[in-house]
């Protein structure tokens, strides 16, 4: 059994973190999102991993991933010319994929509980696909399954009125047929060779197809609130109960309660920190409040300023901020700084497609 697992795409919804950087990168909790795929594929035994690349930010990958022996992986790369589509991908993919089963992960998917249960379901049962389904508040904004015994036998992109609760998630285990259904598929009205066209396909045709249902968590992490809403729930399962971990300093002026990690090298000064929280290597707080659901990338600065719910990646720095500062995103090397200049007016240098939130 293979894997393959998606880094391809445009990333417009996470736009302008993915101007700089692959979205599969942005740090989940101080950790590449792509990390938690990685693992949960090698906790289910599976070793033989194809990462599908695109051309412009695919060297970043291979750079931060390499040739996978990090994660016990052996990591290939498979390059799509462009996002033309999940089916595209299965396509491009199907020399390296030799015609063996194989689980097909979206990158930008993160689980907790691991992908192991699914695979055997679907060894098991002998399925032709076999598709991954949460149970969600809001059927109608996902793809949804209709079910009946241990069988899917349709399924709905976006339906007004949904036949289930299920919503298709990014995990799906394919057989042979998959590569049969993605060569007799057209582009959709958006121009892709869409997913949920080849598994209708494989329904329309009579194959197999079964579920399993996720009953940890799952997040489709394609926005900026869900990047948070993941960060959240990556930190909250951190630690698990244990005692704080604490690798760098922390003076006897500050007070660290909850769940949180210090790496090495971190120092917190007459600071109040509340996990779960976690504080990378070499970060400096001074004179600070940093609340739940932070995690702060490598290097960065935060003097005398409250910051609380929010992902900063590595060197950023925020001094002397007068507000509390929630539910942000920060990319690398931002900074944020009050100063005592006349006239008090407010000043910006932001990328294309930034978002300030003034009250
Ligand atoms: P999406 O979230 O559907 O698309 P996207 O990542 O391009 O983001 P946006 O909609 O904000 O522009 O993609 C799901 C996963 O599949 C994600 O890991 C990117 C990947 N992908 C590819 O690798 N190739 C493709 O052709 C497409 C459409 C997606």
């Amino acid at each position: 059994m293979r894997a393959l697992i998606t880094a391809g795409g445009r990333g417009t919804r996470l736009r302008p973190l993915t101007h700089t950087s692959n979205k599969h990168l942005i740090p989940i909790a101080n950790k590449p999102m792509i990390h938690y795929a990685l693992a949960a594929v090698a906790a289910a035994g599976i070793t033989e991993v194809g990462i599908v690349i695109n051309p412009d930010t695919g060297e970043e990958l291979r750079t931060a991933l390499g040739d996978g022996a990090a994660f016990g992986l052996q990591i290939s790369y498979v390059v799509q010319d462009a996002p033309r589509g999940l089916a595209h991908v299965v396509q491009v993919a199907e020399p390296f994929l030799r015609g063996e089963p194989f689980v097909f992960f979206l990158g930008d998917n993160v689980i907790v509980g691991g992908i192991r249960p699914f695979v055997e379901q679907f060894q098991a049962r002998r399925e032709d696909c076999h598709l991954v389904l949460a149970r969600v508040r809001e059927p109608q904004r996902f793809g949804v399954a209709e079910v009946r015994g241990d069988r899917i036998v349709g399924v709905v992109e976006k339906p007004k009125h949904p036949k289930s609760e299920y919503a298709v998630t990014g995990i799906y285990l394919y057989g042979p047929p998959i590569f049969e259904a993605v060569r007799a598929i057209r582009p959709s009205a958006r121009g892709e060779l869409e997913i949920s066209d080849a598994h209708q396909y494989l329904l329309d045709h009579g194959y197999r197809v079964g579920y399993s249902e996720i009953t940890g968590w799952w997040k489709d992490t394609g926005k900026p609130d869900d990047l948070l809403e993941a960060n959240r729930f990556a930190l909250d399962h951190l630690l698990d109960g244990a005692a704080p971990v604490i690798r760098g300093r922390v003076d006897d002026a500050s007070d660290v309660q909850g769940k949180v990690v210090v790496e090495a090298g971190a120092r917190i000064v007459a600071s109040q920190v509340r996990g779960p929280v976690i504080i990378g290597k070499d970060v400096v707080i001074e004179q600070s409040y940093i609340g739940p659901f932070t995690a702060l990338g490598e290097r960065c600065v935060i003097r005398n300023s409250e910051l609380e719910y929010s992902i900063v990646f590595a060197d950023t720095q925020i001094l002397d901020a007068d507000v509390r500062i929630e539910r942000s995103l920060l990319g690398r090397e931002v900074v944020i700084r009050r100063t005592a200049s006349r006239p008090r007016t407010q000043k910006f240098i932001l990328a294309d497609q930034s978002l300030i939130e003034l009250c």
